[in-house]
């Protein structure tokens, strides 16, 4: 270890992560991770988990939170892009393709080859490049790389093969970090240690020693919101020790298997697969013997489709609820339905080879919905007549007396698993897909048939074989005997199944035949089992749709391919073989050092009590996925039959204990959680809390959580995580804030009148460090912004934060006692006071970039309310309530009057043209101001007025023109910005702000 790594020596060093935080780069890295969907690293353990935060993500908190931020802020940037693969040379690395030696010769001008290249034979080639390999006598010419070139030297060469594209379109096309390896990361240690005096040659060394320096010891990382486990994964990963907690066993399970399964050495990963394969053919073997999946002609059944079945009132046929006909797009098989009026039903008859137009009219099939998400009809012809019933009809739907609705079908009881013969909704098996290897070649075959006398022989050995067994397994814990709990408002999650089909068990949920699958999958106490368990459970259940257009000529899909537990007409059934499929997933490894101390616990995050140096948490916020009450469908089947490693959790979701919603009581439960965890960590300790943005009120809540806590703000970042819309920047962007705290020490005491000064300082400071770097930047990588103004008014916003809730006792009042007070509806508290006041002061305080600070502290409230809006407007934002906030913070009389549309969605300045000769009077708040004259000047121009007229009315409109330098020198700056902000949104007034910006400038004077 180097003699620099000195415990503690950086106790009380501020963090990276307070200082700087390249948000742009890290966005377009999230956003890569996030659309790597089953690629991700975890999700194969999980793939229904929703909400995962991206392991890049987590990486540059963890290593944000342990890096110093020196006094060399560059520096510390290019060591932090280094270590998060983020660096030029890195891009080497993450290329798709290797960059062969004689591509750089015949592209790269290098004076002496030998430098870098040995050439064999030696002297065919010339000393220099680039060499044109077209060149006959080279053709046997053979280059390799000096084995003696330190690493970094070939990397800065090979860097300049790259394309010199954006950022964003580098990480599009190149791979993540981490799917190329440690070797990633051969480049940067000299550098890393000689900046941090660390002496590591991988990340758990660094981290370690980084630990030490800070803490005294390898650091240890909380995550009590783990969920799915990607925050302490990486953590590990890294080389942290990591505490691991979450009120759902579900999710404690999974963060279990990042450690245990993912993170496995290869030895024991080794092990794990020969136990999966064993089991798997176990279960197979079981399924076998039934005879239950074969046709007897070498033909095994992939998909079993089935439906349910009702009598249609008004005919008395039995009819299939089948919404579309359509059985396979790909395989053009459709399901004809044969009335068979002897028995009052139909037959369904499965055709392959359907024309287009029978597709087409196959599309529509018994069940007609008024709407996507209106009421449900059945719907059938005979003879020509069609005959159309409300589903609520079948049901039986009437209102009880004190008003709610309830219907008359029979309520499942514990034993059941198919309908009763009498039941409304009985279920029918509709169509088999079978498959075979393929007579010649590699592959399988596959066909759609008709349900025949043997099939459905077969349906009764299953459903014969199950009943006989269903108490044990489920007293065994098997299978669920766990009553399905209807979730709370807003979406009552789980009442759909008891409402449209009276279940009233989990298990219901589940045919015969996926019920036998899962029995046998859940007999092994192997934990490593259980996600391949989880993962058959979600794609292998009643409610698992069947997708006509997916590969293969169609597609059993998940559960939770959305957040709704609700019934299905028709689905699709896994044979076991496709089953099996998902229970043996290869899951993706990444060794976590055996020295790395992990713990998993289930529990409220009130509870946590063993010491931490971190926590970075992803407290559930505003409702997104209610875990709690969707998570049932798994824990029914796990809770009694849980392996020895699951067995302490408490196998229940603990709904009442859940933190949800966005009320007082999610307050009050949020500020217990980290009030505990606050108390965890040592007095230099830190926390990083992530959320994803979702409404104005997000900075109140979070700052009487912080200021409740015993907490302080240090800085706020905010990453674009979500897939959509990062290209357009400006529309409902979905994106994750990381709020940086510490401890707060003391109780320091302030009133607000020297909070304005303190908070407008620490603004500017801020702005100030992060425009900086934007200009540092620039010299060193390519022409890119590493700070957009959304990321500096973030900044700022966090600065404003950081000064509030520095203080315990603002104007007298005690704010911990002030942040757990309720609300009252329409009324402001005291907090949101303060945050209004300071989020308005940031706002005050931000310059648009192109605007020299000096002149903007100068300009009237209008002019800066009018070229800050522009300068949003000309990154895509368009909602009205930014107008509205920047009004108050700019202290603008009437903003309206500046407006050409207020539309909530598609608010919009008036152009210069649309000003035309308005705003310019007396008790106009532009009057007399140098941005009205100069829109003025626009309007003119791009009316074709010649330049010096328009020359002679700027002079006129903006008052003192000729003695004022200061005057001319504003209006061909706000020319100019006008300029570069019109460019796309109105060109034709960007060419006359042009125009008029040179006009001004060339202009003499006297
Ligand atoms: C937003 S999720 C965390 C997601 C996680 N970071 C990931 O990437 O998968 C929030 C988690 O908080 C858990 N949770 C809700 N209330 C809780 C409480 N009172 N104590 C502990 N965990 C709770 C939920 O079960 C859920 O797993």
């Amino acid at each position: 270890m180097s003699s620099s790594v000195i415990a503690f020596s950086l106790r009380n060093a501020p963090a990276l992560i307070e200082q700087l935080f390249p948000v742009q780069k890290l966005s377009a890295e999230s956003y890569k991770e996030q659309m790597a969907v089953h690629g991700k690293t975890l999700t194969a353990l999980g793939s229904y988990w929703k909400g995962r935060k991206p392991l890049i993500l987590n990486k540059a908190c963890i290593l944000g939170c342990l890096l110093p931020a020196t006094d060399n802020a560059a520096r510390d940037l290019e060591i932090f892009e280094m270590l998060m693969g983020m660096d030029h040379a890195s891009f080497v690395g993450r290329w798709p393709r290797a960059i062969k030696p004689k591509e750089i010769l015949g592209r790269l001008a290098i004076d002496d080859i030998s430098d870098y290249f040995t050439v064999d034979p030696e002297g065919v080639l010339p000393c220099c490049s680039p060499i044109d390999w077209s060149n006959p006598t080279y053709r046997d010419v053979r280059v390799s790389w000096n084995t003696d070139l330190p690493l970094v030297e070939r990397r800065r060469v090979e860097v300049q093969m790259l394309p010199k594209s954006p950022y964003r379109e580098l990480v599009e096309q190149s791979h993540r970090p981490e799917e190329v390896g440690d070797s990633l990361y051969d480049h940067i240690w000299t550098s890393v240690n000689n900046h941090l005096g660390t002496a590591a040659r991988t990340f758990p060394e660094l981290i370690e020693q980084l630990g030490i320096m800070r803490f005294g010891h390898r650091p240890r990382l909380g995550d009590t919101f783990c969920g799915s486990g990607q925050i302490p994964f990486e953590a590990a990963r890294l080389g942290c020790d990591v505490y691991a907690s979450d009120l759902n066993p579900v999710a404690c399970m999974l963060t279990w298997g990042g450690i245990h399964v993912v993170g496995s050495s290869e030895c024991n990963r080794n092990l794990f697969n020969r136990a999966q394969r064993s089991a798997m053919e176990q279960v197979q073997a079981e399924i076998d013997k039934l005879g239950v999946e074969s046709d007897g002609n070498g033909w095994r059944a992939k998909v079993f489709l089935y439906c349910a079945e009702v009598r249609c009132p008004q005919t008395g046929w039995m009819v299939p609820l089948i919404p579309s006909r359509v059985v396979s797009k790909s395989y053009r098989a459709v399901a004809d339905l044969i009335p068979d009026p002897n028995n009052k039903c139909y037959v369904v008859q499965i055709r392959n080879d359907a024309t287009p137009t029978e597709m087409e009219t196959a599309e529509a099939g018994t069940v007609w919905r008024d709407g996507k998400y209106g009421e449900a009809f059945l719907v059938h012809q005979l003879e020509g007549v069609t005959f159309k019933t409300k589903i609520s009809t079948l049901r039986g739907d009437y209102e009880r007396t004190d008003g709610t609705v309830a219907n008359r079908l029979r309520l499942w009881d514990k034993l059941d698993f198919i309908p009763s013969p009498d039941d409304i909704f009985q279920e029918r098996l509709y169509c088999i897909q079978w498959m075979r290897p393929k007579s010649k070649g590699k592959g399988e075959e596959y066909e759609f048939r008709s349900v025949n006398d043997a099939d459905l022989e077969r349906e009764r050995v299953v459903a014969r074989h199950v009943a006989a067994r269903l108490k044990t397994w489920q007293d065994r814990g098997l299978v669920p005997d766990m009553r399905i709990e209807v979730g709370g408002p807003p979406r009552y999650q789980g009442q759909d199944l008891i409402r449209a089909r009276g279940w009233t068990y989990w298990h219901h949920a589940f045919n015969a035949r996926q019920l036998l699958t899962g029995a046998l999958l859940n007999e092994s106490q192997d934990a490593r089992l259980k996600f391949g368990l989880t993962q058959v459970l979600n794609c292998n259940s009643r409610l698992s749709r069947w997708n006509n257009s997916g590969g293969g000529g169609g597609i059993v899909k998940g559960v939770f391919d959305n957040q709704a537990l609700n019934t299905l007409f028709n689905y699709g059934c896994r044979g076991s073989g496709y089953a099996r499929d998902l229970a043996e997933l290869e899951y993706k490894r990444f060794t976590i050092e055996e020295m790395v101390k992990t713990q998993v616990e289930c529990q409220a995050a009130n509870q946590v009590s063993s010491p931490q140096d971190m926590f970075v948490t992803d407290p559930p916020y505003g409702d997104a996925v209610k875990y709690e009450e969707i998570l049932d469908f798994f824990i029914a089947w796990l809770r009694k039959n849980a392996p020895a490693e699951f067995s302490h959790w408490v196998w229940d979701s603990r709904r009442s204990l859940a933190i949800k919603g966005e009320d007082d009581e999610f307050r009050q439960k949020m500020v217990c959680a980290y009030k505990k965890m606050t108390e965890c960590i040592p007095d230099n300790g830190i926390q990083v809390i992530m959320f994803t943005h979702q409404s104005g009120s997000i900075w109140a809540d979070m700052a009487n959580i912080v200021w409740a806590a015993g907490l302080q703000v240090t800085a706020a970042w905010y990453v674009v995580t979500e897939a959509e819309n990062i290209l357009r920047p400006g529309t409902n962007v979905k994106g994750t804030v990381l709020l940086v705290l510490r401890k707060r020490a003391g109780t320091h005491k302030t009133t607000r009148d020297e909070l304005a000064w303190e908070i407008q300082e620490e603004v500017e400071s801020q702005v100030n460090l992060l425009a900086g770097l934007n200009q540092d930047a620039k010299g060193l990588y390519r022409d890119e912004n590493v700070f957009e103004d959304a990321d500096i008014q973030m900044a700022g916003y966090a600065a404003a934060l950081r000064a509030l809730t520095h203080y315990g006792i603002i104007d007298g009042r005690d704010m911990t006692v002030e942040a757990m007070r309720p609300r009252v509806k329409g009324e402001e508290t005291f907090v949101d006071s303060l945050i209004r006041f300071a989020v308005h002061t940031a706002n005050r305080a931000l310059v648009p970039l192109g605007i020299p600070k000096a002149h903007w502290d100068r300009l009237e409230s209008a002019e800066r309310f009018y070229l800050k809006l522009l300068d949003l407007e000309a990154r895509g934002f368009k909602t009205l309530d930014n107008y509205q906030n920047f009004a108050k913070a700019f202290k603008v009389r009437d903003f309206r009057a500046l407006m050409a549309s207020q539309k909530a969605n598609q608010a919009r300045l008036k152009s210069a043209v649309e000003f035309g000769k308005t705003e310019m009077s007396d008790g106009a708040e532009l009057h007399h101001s140098v941005l009205r004259a100069v829109l003025y000047g626009v309007m003119e121009l791009v009316k074709n007025v010649d330049g010096i007229e328009v020359l002679s009315h700027l002079s006129l409109n903006i008052p003192d023109y000729f003695q004022s330098q200061y005057r001319r020198e504003l209006a061909a700056e706000l020319a100019n910005y006008l300029a570069n902000k019109l460019e796309i949104l109105r060109p034709v007034e960007a060419s006359a702000a042009r125009i008029l910006r040179d006009l001004a400038r060339n202009q003499r004077i006297g």
